[in-house]
């Protein structure tokens, strides 16, 4: 059975309706939580970025106000030294009894890096995050002190007493460059992935377990494979494609007024799973069942940018495909944000389970 994922939002603004300079809004936040937890979303990803909010008090006040809900903090190594990323996720998930979840950026932009003092090349910021995963399982499991000596860290005796609740917390890796494949590959429970059609999600996915495989993982223990999209759902079809072209003007009118996620005249992103989606767009506007590319154009391919549009059964059809593919957690987040989470919470994810349980919970064939 897949599990679903939504991405967390701190005040009302949208970008659709985007509210300038707006500053976190606790009652939406803690109702927005609230909703994902009712209507069984299993996790929310609190983002990274060099100029927002610190996710682990977030991802706190999330835990405080919901009783099932995982969090899934984004981290990039350069902001926190190991050591004390491990208590504080450890922190977190003592106080949450076991729902935190760790999602490492080892960083697609080098201009974004340098922001916080990171200067490193893309590969070694790899290696750095190979290290720094290393370290922290360590730490979560070391019962003596230890030393560490490597390219990126030394430190010597840290010894840790802020054990995690249910054993080390489940690690996340995204990106689509073969150093995220190999580093996520080889040692991530987790690779998340944003929204590619059906061959290329697939390919990615053999990539990964390949990696996997590589490093000596059994297929048992290979990561689990998110996949990431933005739904436009309508009671209808041709609602459905309104919809989301009244969605891509105003993304369009958003960006010219520098009101959009990316600048009128960003440069081509340097992460290869931007450039990926930007290739995929040029190739048409739809994929497969109802997989939409103009939104991820109209805003630069940043961050998940992949519509799927159409009636509730086109969504939970197309979701479906990628559970069959091998998705195990499905990230779908709108832009509309709290009304879309309720309205896949009512026609959406209860299908999905319904339609998976009716199988017997496998794969269609
Ligand atoms: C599911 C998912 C979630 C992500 N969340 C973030 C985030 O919160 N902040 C961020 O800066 N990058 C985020 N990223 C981007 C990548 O982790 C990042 O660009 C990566 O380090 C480099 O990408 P590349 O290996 O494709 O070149 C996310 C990626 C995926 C697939």
């Amino acid at each position: 059975m897949p599990e679903f994922i939504s991405l967390t939002f701190p005040n009302a603004s949208t970008e659709i309706n985007p509210i300038p300079n707006a500053s976190i809004d606790p009652e939406y936040l803690a109702r927005y939580a609230r909703n994902l937890d009712d209507y069984g979303y299993n996790y929310t990803l609190v983002p990274y970025d060099s100029s927002s909010y610190d996710p682990f008090t977030i991802g706190a006040t999330i835990l405080s106000v919901t009783k099932k809900l995982k969090v899934i903090i984004a981290l990039r190594p350069n902001t926190l030294y190991p050591t004390v990323a491990a208590k504080a996720l450890a922190t977190l998930d003592q106080l949450s009894s076991g729902r935190v979840v760790v999602h490492f950026i080892a960083g697609g932009s080098d201009a974004e890096q340098a922001k916080e003092g990171d200067f490193l090349s893309k590969d070694e910021r790899y290696g750095r995050l190979e290290d720094y995963i290393k370290i922290l399982r360590r730490a979560w499991k070391s019962d003596e002190p230890f030393d560490w000596d490597s390219k990126y860290y030394q430190f010597k005796q840290f010894s840790n007493r802020v054990r995690p609740t249910n054993g080390p917390i489940p690690v996340s890796v995204g990106g689509s460059s073969d150093e995220a494949y190999r580093v996520g590959g080889s040692l991530a429970d987790i690779f998340g992935l944003w929204g590619e059609p059906l061959k290329e999600t697939k390919e990615q996915i053999d990539r990964i377990y390949a990696e996997a495989a590589k490093a000596g993982r059994p297929d048992s223990d290979r990561p689990r494979i998110w996949v990431t999209f933005r739904p436009i759902v309508a009671e209808t079809e041709e609602l459905a494609w309104a919809k989301a072209h009244r969605t891509l003007d105003v993304l369009t009118a958003n960006r010219a007024l520098g009101q959009g996620k990316a600048p009128p005249n960003a440069p081509a992103p340097q992460n290869v799973g931007s450039q990926r989606l930007l290739d995929i767009a040029a190739r048409g506007e739809v994929q497969d069942r109802a997989l939409w590319y103009p939104t991820v154009t109209a805003t630069n391919a940043r961050g998940a940018s992949t519509a799927l549009v159409g009636s509730h059964q086109t969504i939970v059809e197309s979701l479906l495909d990628y559970v069959d593919l091998g998705a195990d957690l499905i990230s779908i987040r709108g832009y509309d944000n709290l009304n879309d989470a309720i309205d896949y919470g009512r026609f959406v994810l209860p299908k999905v389970r319904e339609t998976l349980q009716e199988r017997g919970n496998g794969a269609s064939n």
